[in-house]
């Protein structure tokens, strides 16, 4: 039985969690479900963004389903909390092509793989007589992990090559030592072909012949810019799942917030979260059930049904239940084949 803690959050978070659940539940899984809180209205409950009770939970499970939350300046933020409580050091982002979103290319199938925990995202920065000084803080350790778990992931994803982003050639000393580690990592992967770019022909490249990517692997803030730069890509906030991931456990989610504007409307776009679930099912080494959810999810969408925010006229729960429906059948079909 593994243990799943789902935190809906706030606004569409809430929405778009009960229509994954509605899919989850169709598979029949051995999943043993405990609901926790976090965000904007959790603080307005208890006076705490992120209770001790929630991280206690998350600790002790197999993985996360978290929402989204409405994050207000001067409240902490409940997901940052959590990446750096459970050292989640993975960010990873899958860029694949669906039928029916919108995306600006077809036939896609990439993930970025993105270092989560240092970078120049530790937030040391000082101001001077000038302007202003941020540190970039770049481990071995820490380039030795992220580049271990890319090339772990394209193994196991059968991808055939690796691809380091970095800015080496002016940032001497630490993309130079990312480029470094990232190399060494790769010789103990002899079937996987590594290769590396520079960030800024890298997001020339993601527009112009996006296909030649299988695995993407960089550090943290050219990873936030590439991630959604590719999400573009492929259709939008809408659809875009995303992992945290650490030596343990994971936290599943979609990229989008809890979208204030929309919420309460039965209109949100249920597939990010969706999607984000069957990367728990794939870490929880259930990659026959995320396969099933996948393909009644393009089944749904090739037929029409899809919300407005993909030109579609159904709400939330109608394409959640549509979902639910071609999973069923495809399911029935394959016991049927015994
Ligand atoms: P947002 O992602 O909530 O919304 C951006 C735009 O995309 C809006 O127009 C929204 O209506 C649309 N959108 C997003 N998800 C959608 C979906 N599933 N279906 C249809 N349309 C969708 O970002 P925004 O507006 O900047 O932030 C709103 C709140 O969410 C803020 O409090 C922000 O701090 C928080 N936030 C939380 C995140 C998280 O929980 N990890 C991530 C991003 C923002
Ligand atoms: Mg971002």
């Amino acid at each position: 039985m593994k243990k799943i803690v789902v935190i809906p959050g706030d606004g569409i978070g809430k929405e778009v969690m009960e229509a994954a659940l509605m899919v989850l539940n169709a598979l029949n899984l051995d999943f043993e479900y405990e609901f926790a809180e976090a965000g904007h209205e959790c603080f307005q409950k208890y006076g705490d963004t992120i209770p001790e009770e929630t991280i206690k939970l998350v600790k002790k499970s197999d993985a996360t389903l978290f929402g989204a939350v409405t994050t207000v300046p001067g409240e902490k933020s409940a997901i940052i909390t959590l990446r750096r409580e459970l050292d989640l050091f993975v960010n990873l982002r899958p860029v694949k092509s669906l039928p029916g979103v919108g995306g600006l290319f077809s036939g896609l199938d990439f993930v970025i793989v993105r270092e989560n925990t240092e970078d120049l995202y530790v937030g040391l920065e000082e101001y001077t007589s000038e302007g202003a000084v941020a540190k970039r803080v770049i481990t071995r350790r820490a380039c030795e992990r992220i580049c271990k778990f890319a090339f772990d992931y394209a193994l196991k994803e059968n991808r055939g090559k690796v691809t380091a982003v970095h800015k080496a050639n002016v940032l001497k000393k630490t993309d130079g030592i990312f480029r470094e580690e990232f190399y060494k990592v790769s010789k103990d992967y002899p079937g996987i072909e590594a290769e590396d770019f520079y960030v800024d022909a890298m997001a020339m490249y993601l527009i112009r012949k996006p296909e030649d990517f299988e695995t993407i692997v960089t550090t943290n803030m050219f990873g936030d810019i590439l991630s959604d730069e590719a999400a573009a890509l492929v259709g939008g906030l809408g659809v875009a799942p995303s992992a945290n991931i650490g030596q343990k456990t994971g936290i599943f989610e979609p990229v989008h917030g809890s979208a204030p504007k929309i919420a309460g409307k039965n209109i949100a776009n249920p597939t990010a979260m969706i999607l984000s679930t069957t990367l728990m099912l794939k870490h929880l080494n259930k990659n026959k059930e995320a396969t099933l959810i996948e393909k009644a999810l393009k089944k749904t969408l090739k037929k029409g049904i899809k919300t407005p925010d993909l030109g579609g006229k159904h709400t939330t729960k109608q394409m959640a239940k549509a979902i639910k429906k071609e999973l069923l059948k495809i399911k029935n079909s394959y016991s049927n084949q015994g």
